[in-house]
């Protein structure tokens, strides 16, 4: 039943093209468990359980002291977006200028923006599955069409161009591709990319490229759509965030790489919406982006060293199939083998089933557009990991 018809309130049509996270159930009754001292062993959280580095920080604290607590404009101070141009452009050679990068609180609020200012009523946008939850709401509310183009289990998830040429129409406007990916960890191929960006460009759509975990890569080299922006500015267009690679997840702040036009139709919705992400975060993205990335490359160990523990850990766990995905810090086992068996029916009652029997928390695959799956999450301690997989082994065995 919808909230409308429950309180006679009366909604804006673009409200019901949205639908809340499937998986709000289960991962809400986890909380409410943890709340209630129940130890749960929380596989559940997309973001890293280390905190922000100290000289990162120490120039939010260093902002506030200073006074610089003011406005800035509405897309960002100068000094941080030449800080992201020239991060990429000591990185990828490109040519990125102010004029090409926006702030914003959190890479999600730019991807959002970005589908205000370019999809219309009824234009489809590509969108691989399993897929980050917020893009086809995105895409949705902003009035176009998510069309899901599938990927191959086998081939860990990595999408690749014929699985996306497959679903084209006339009416397709843009490809969104998230490399490595939420929640897989899957990370295309270069020359994947490459095919998907020509062939944009030859169809004259946007690839929105989400790179939001670029440095946790772990076998192989990130590829970034970047390197493809010198030659076609008008159609690749850049997502990142400080979230994930320097543990800033509640400083929202996250950014978008464009040409200068879409940038300023971004800045022109982000004016009469929210405005500068906030000022004493700016100050710190400018110190994490300048700074050596010492941390990061702490936090790519650790995360190195659970995957190689995690990995084959859970393919022990008889009816478990993992890949072994190269980025972020999720993996994604397929657990079709245990459907049919107790009350598990589909990756929610499973999530129900390891929360109840296990007190392990987990996403179940539905909310990323693939029943066949969960998605572990090893942002957690190595602790953590263990205690959780002995819980499930155990579990598992009971059905
Ligand atoms: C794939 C992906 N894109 C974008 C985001 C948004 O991150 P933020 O809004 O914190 O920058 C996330 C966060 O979980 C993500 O996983």
């Amino acid at each position: 039943m919808s909230t409308a018809a429950r309180s006679g309130i009366r909604f804006a049509d673009r409200i019901h093209a949205i639908q809340e996270s499937p998986t709000l159930a289960v991962m809400n009754r986890a909380a409410a468990l943890t709340a209630s001292a129940v130890a749960v062993a929380d596989f559940g959280p997309g973001e890293p359980d280390f905190a922000t580095p100290r000289h990162v920080g120490e120039a939010g604290k260093r902002a506030i002291d200073q006074g610089f607590t003011k406005y800035t404009n509405a897309s960002g101070t100068k000094a941080l977006r030449d800080a992201i141009a020239a991060r990429y452009n000591r990185r990828y050679d490109t040519r990125l200028a102010t004029e090409n990068v926006i702030t914003g609180s959190g890479g999600k609020q730019e991807l959002f923006n970005l589908m205000l200012a370019l999809i219309q009523e009824g234009d489809e946008v590509i969108i691989p599955v399993p897929y980050w939850v917020s893009f086809p709401d995105q895409v949705a509310f902003a009035g176009g069409k998510p069309v899901f183009a599938q990927t191959d289990p086998e081939n860990q998830y990595r999408p690749r161009f014929e699985d996306i040429a497959a679903v084209a129409t006339d009416r397709t406007r843009a490809v969104i591709i998230n490399s490595p990916n939420n929640p897989t960890g899957a990370v295309i191929a270069e020359s994947d990319l490459a095919r998907i960006v020509e062939w944009c460009v030859a169809r004259d759509i946007f690839l929105i490229y989400d790179e939001t975990y670029e440095l946790f890569v772990y076998e192989g080299r990130h590829a970034s759509a970047i390197a493809w922006f010198n030659q076609h500015p008008e159609n690749v267009i850049v997502v990142n965030s400080m979230s994930k690679t320097f543990a800033m997840t509640g400083w929202r702040l996250g950014y978008a790489i464009a040409h200068k036009d879409i940038i300023s139709m971004l800045g022109k919705i982000q004016s009469h919406s929210t405005s500068n992400p906030s000022t004493i975060s700016q100050a710190a993205a400018v110190e994490a982006l300048n700074g050596d990335d010492t941390e990061v490359q702490r936090m790519f160990n650790a995360y190195s060293e659970r995957r190689a523990w995690l990995v084959p850990a859970l393919n022990r766990i008889a009816g478990f199939c993992c890949a072994d995905p190269d980025g972020a810090f999720y993996v994604f086992p397929d657990i079709n083998a245990f459907f049919g068996r107790g009350p598990v029916r589909d990756s929610t009652t499973f999530a129900s089933f390891l929360l109840d029997e296990a007190r392990v928390a987990v996403v179940p695959g539905a909310a990323f557009g693939q029943e066949q799956g969960v998605r572990i999450s090893y942002a957690t301690s190595m602790e953590r990991i263990r205690e959780g997989v002995s819980r499930i082994e155990a579990a598992v065995r009971k059905l």
